[in-house]
């Protein structure tokens, strides 16, 4: 990420007034509102505290930057949304609603019908959910005529037309090959395409370019972004980088041993952070008219805590320069009138941005 393309994003914001064409009026704005969700993992060396107490919305033509480090907690957030975590998690929640249906209490099928219909994740790895043994037509063909109960013809022309898309020059000659036969970007373009088959209301992309060079990176998050906005889809992406961060999210979450810290609107976050890990993070990249020329960018010293074990007070303590003694205790939650939301013992007036 070069300081220019952060100069641009923090100029441009983008906006979330897309409206998905066809969305009903009656249909709720939030896609996705979640209050209080818990993950927590049994392990031979005691209970992971995978996820505390985890508040999020996204509404619909927005999109939602999940960032924090390695180990705060983002994939699980991610997988919990999906319905995919894995069996040793245990997940709860106070409200867990999907285009305004409490899917808390709802059954694994219901979750399943929704996982291929109306909400779509893309890893990390695309070939963690392509299958090696089948190629890419009939990988993209199945899960469509499977979800939609599509004929084969129409089935074969929805996935030429989204290849074509995403980008994929002489689509119908792909969809022969195999996915071992494609490049890792084009592999992650057949991802996206696999995920926008059944149009889905809601687009989880987990770390989507993380795997890729650097120029190819660019290249998907770029496609990324471009789709969303065209689609009105409600997405939610999760990345460590926040010149991405900077560049696509409407809205932002800085997750930090498993608990969002702060949340707000992209603008929000960038020049008013308050949490003092989010402005650890923001004093990491360049930004243009704060960061001296040549000068030094910032680091955060330490490492993110163990999410074992009962866990009391901010978990940032041991790393904060403006850790307190009140910092091992119960820890308030500032909100402003706009929805900007931070867990801090320090009041707003005395954090300063970085
Ligand atoms: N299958 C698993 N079993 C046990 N612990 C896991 C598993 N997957 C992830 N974890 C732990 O959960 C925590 C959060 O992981 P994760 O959500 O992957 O973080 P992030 O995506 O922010 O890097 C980490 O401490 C990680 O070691
Ligand atoms: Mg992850």
């Amino acid at each position: 990420m070069t300081s220019q393309t952060i100069t641009e994003s923090l100029v441009t914001q983008p906006s979330a007034s897309t409206k998905r064409s066809g969305a009903s009026s009656a249909m709720p704005q939030n896609v996705l509102d979640i209050t209080g969700l818990t993950v927590d993992i049994a392990t031979p060396r005691g209970t992971l505290h995978v996820v505390r107490d985890v508040s999020l919305h996204v509404k619909r033509g927005e999109t939602l930057c999940i960032v924090g480090e390695s180990g705060c907690g983002k994939s699980m957030t991610s997988l919990a949304i999906m319905g995919l975590l894995p069996k040793s998690a245990k997940r709860s929640s106070t409200r867990f609603e999907f285009l305004g249906e409490e899917l808390s209490q709802a059954s694994k099928s219901h979750v399943n019908d929704l996982r291929g219909n109306k909400m779509a994740m893309i890893f990390q790895e695309p070939m963690t959910a392509l299958n090696p043994a089948y190629t890419i037509g009939e990988q993209l063909t199945e899960h469509y005529r499977h979800h939609l109960k599509a004929s084969e013809a129409d089935a074969r022309a929805r996935t030429v037309s989204l290849l074509e898309k995403v980008g994929i020059a002489s689509a119908a000659q792909r969809l022969g090959q195999y996915p071992h036969q494609l490049s890792g970007g084009l592999r992650q373009r057949v991802m996206i395409a696999m995920s926008l088959m059944c149009d889905p209301e809601l687009l989880i992309a987990d770390e989507p370019s993380t795997a890729l060079d650097v120029t190819i990176q660019a290249q998907i998050l770029r496609l990324l972004a471009d789709l969303q906005k065209e689609l009105g889809i409600a997405m939610v992406l999760i990345t460590h980088d926040l010149g991405v961060v900077a560049r696509i999210a409407d809205r932002v979450a800085v997750m930090y041993a498993g608990q969002v810290v702060e949340q707000g609107s992209a603008a929000e976050i960038f020049s008013a952070p308050q949490h003092p890990y989010t402005r650890g993070l923001i004093s990491c990249i360049p930004i243009p008219g704060r960061t001296i020329p040549g000068g030094k960018l910032g680091t955060i010293p330490g490492v993110v805590p163990s999410l074992l074990g009962e866990m009391t007070g901010c978990a940032f303590r041991e790393r904060c320069a403006s850790a307190q003694v009140s910092c091992a205790g119960s820890i308030p939650v500032h909100q402003t009138p706009h929805g900007h939301q931070w867990r801090c013992v320090l009041e707003p007036t005395k954090v300063v941005a970085a």
